[in-house]
């Protein structure tokens, strides 16, 4: 089957992309065409490998601004950087009662605080060549009643309202920016749940089977192309249609 190159000179990066969604998302845009920085708090190998020629490995803690800086200069090796796709998560399950500042503050700086700092600083060069595009990696948790999660569902949300934000202050430049908002996905970070607790949750999807981290990917590879350049400060939930909003 002949390859649809819709990313072809595209340079886009891609956070927590040593496994799970992170990393199915960067093999998708490769396969697209598209020049792959994939990052990760280490060296994320095994995509890099996978991609071959057409993709780089940096080390960034997104939650710390030298390491953006950082990427930002090593990344000039491979291009200016059109698409940043923020999926780096924090997730521990904590009720109220148990939940401390240190977890909410770390919660924060992944999920959210990471968007901000790309933005601050790959926003520069897509104003340049006036084209860009910014995706945020949310969750459908933010519309169910799952306890012990109200410090992820808030960051989680924070995306949702950055997106819609950002997507204003760039929208002159030719720039998106939206929100994905997954379901339950098949990873390493929800590999602890029981098979019961999964069809738990899947039987409440029209769909009614798990997600795999390629069914999240569609979406990434739509938004971030031409095709997508009238759709910004949106949210757009893939979930087998499990969470219904509008
Ligand atoms: N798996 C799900 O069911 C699900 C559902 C909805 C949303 N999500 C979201 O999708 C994203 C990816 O989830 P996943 O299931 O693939 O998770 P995962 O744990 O398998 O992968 C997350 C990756 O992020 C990296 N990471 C964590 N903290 C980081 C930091 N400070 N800096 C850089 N990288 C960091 C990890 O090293 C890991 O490689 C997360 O944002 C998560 O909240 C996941």
């Amino acid at each position: 089957m002949k390859n649809i190159i819709t990313h072809e000179g595209r340079v886009v990066l891609v956070t927590g992309a040593a496994q799970g969604i992170g990393q199915a998302i960067a093999l998708a845009l490769a396969q697209r065409g598209a020049s792959v920085i994939a990052t990760d708090l280490h060296m994320p190998h095994e995509t890099i490998e996978k991609i071959g020629s057409n993709a780089v490995g940096f080390e960034l803690d997104v939650t710390q601004e030298e390491n953006w800086q950082a990427v930002l200069r090593q990344s000039k090796a491979v291009g200016e950087v059109d698409i940043v796709v923020n999926n780096a998560g924090y997730f521990p399950n904590r009720p109220i009662d148990e939940l401390d500042l240190p977890t909410w503050r770390r919660t924060m700086a992944t999920n959210l605080d990471a968007h901000f700092l790309s933005a601050k600083y790959f926003l520069p060069s897509m104003r340049k060549k006036k084209w860009g595009r910014f995706i945020g990696i949310s969750s459908n948790m933010v519309g169910l009643s799952i306890p012990g999660m109200s410090h992820y569902i808030a960051s989680k949300m924070g995306i949702i309202g950055f997106m819609r934000g950002l997507a204003n202050d760039v929208a002159n430049d030719g720039i998106t920016a939206n929100a994905i908002l997954p379901g339950l996905t098949n990873t390493l970070a929800t590999a602890v749940q029981s098979d019961e607790q999964k069809r738990a949750t899947w039987e409440q999807q029209a769909i009614k089977r798990l997600g795999d981290p390629e069914d999240i990917t569609g979406t990434v590879l739509f938004l971030t192309s031409d095709d997508a350049s009238f759709i910004t400060g949106q949210a757009i939930v893939v979930d087998g249609g499990q969470y219904r909003v509008g």
